[in-house]
């Protein structure tokens, strides 16, 4: 595989320290216990990108390279690159284990590895949506995309990975944080791709748009390529959980389409989930594996193509 690009100096994946699956006993938490915060780990409340934080200096370079970089045409390539899936066979436990390698740089807010973002979300969920049990799993799974920083997933710099996603082909909406640097975006002064509808048209439906390229639409590829039998909900909550410009905004809804409308009521129960659960709390992560594993086992294949 082929993929070039500039590696950004100040983005850099972290590697946790060892795959500690098994945190001190004394913090962790039964799914009983669970509750929102309303503070994140840096004290500062979630999604604040101008709060003078430890990271915020990180995250706004990384919507600089995500804003400059993320075109239509580079957004193709990585879909016909991942379209592939040559890179691995493996299951969907053993990959939430491999996530915990990687920390997210466009995150304000966590600061934890990988794998209890995946779990605090999952449990938090289940507890309020005891009989949901596809959305339990899609809480899980819902960040499995993030393995592409890893080398044998194509080692890609953070911007093409993580952080808020949007439209490509059409014009950059305001709501997008960071939007200034889009200036510098090639597609910016097309003027194929920079109307409000672009290369679209009012309720084509999301599934014809191309978002910028990142773990959402990886793991939404995997998950359908590999013929998971999650409800069509499930995997539009995978695909457009960063679109935050529509979710919390309601940008792009010209977009959108009646079953994206249906949806889109799942991905919003979903976000305050993927954000409030965000704690210095761990989960037991032994503990509760066994039901995660059921579920997988119901909804996906024992191995899968990455
Ligand atoms: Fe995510
Ligand atoms: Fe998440």
């Amino acid at each position: 595989m082929t993929i070039c690009f500039e590696k950004p100096d100040q983005l850099i994946v972290t590697q946790a320290k060892g795959m500690n699956m098994q945190p001190d006993a004394n913090q962790l938490v039964s799914n009983e216990e669970f509750a929102m915060l309303e503070n994140n780990a840096f004290g500062n409340s979630f999604r604040d990108y101008e709060a003078d934080g430890a990271r915020k200096d990180i995250v706004e370079q990384h919507y600089k390279l995500s804003h400059i970089n993320q075109t239509y045409d580079f957004v193709k390539r990585m879909r016909e690159e991942y379209r592939k899936l040559d890179k691995a066979e493996m299951g969907i436990w053993e990959c939430c284990e491999l996530l915990n390698e990687v920390v997210d740089d466009s995150d304000p807010d966590l600061d934890e590895p990988q794998i209890q973002h995946l779990l605090q979300s999952a449990e938090a969920i289940r507890k309020d949506y005891p009989n949901e049990d596809w959305l339990h799993l899609t809480a899980l799974i819902h960040d499995l995309g993030k393995i592409l920083v890893l080398p044998k997933f194509g080692e890609l710099p953070q911007w093409a990975v993580v952080g808020d996603t949007f439209p490509v082909g059409c014009a950059f909406d305001k709501s997008n944080v960071h939007h200034k640097y889009f200036k510098e975006n090639p597609d910016f002064n097309n003027p194929i791709y920079n109307t409000k509808n672009g290369v679209y048209f009012e309720g084509c439906g999301l599934d014809n748009v191309l978002m910028s390229w990142g773990h959402d639409d990886y793991m939404y590829m995997v998950a359908k390529e590999n013929g998971t039998t999650l409800p069509s909900a499930g995997l539009f909550i995978i695909r457009y959980h960063s679109f935050y410009p529509l979710h919390k905004c309601g940008a792009y809804t010209q977009l959108m389409n009646e079953e994206d409308k249906e949806n889109m009521k799942w991905l919003k129960v979903f976000n305050k989930y993927d954000l409030y659960s965000k704690s210095k709390v761990l989960v037991d992560v032994e503990e509760v594996k066994p039901y995660y594993e059921s579920l997988i086992a119901k909804y996906f294949p024992a191995k899968l193509k990455w």
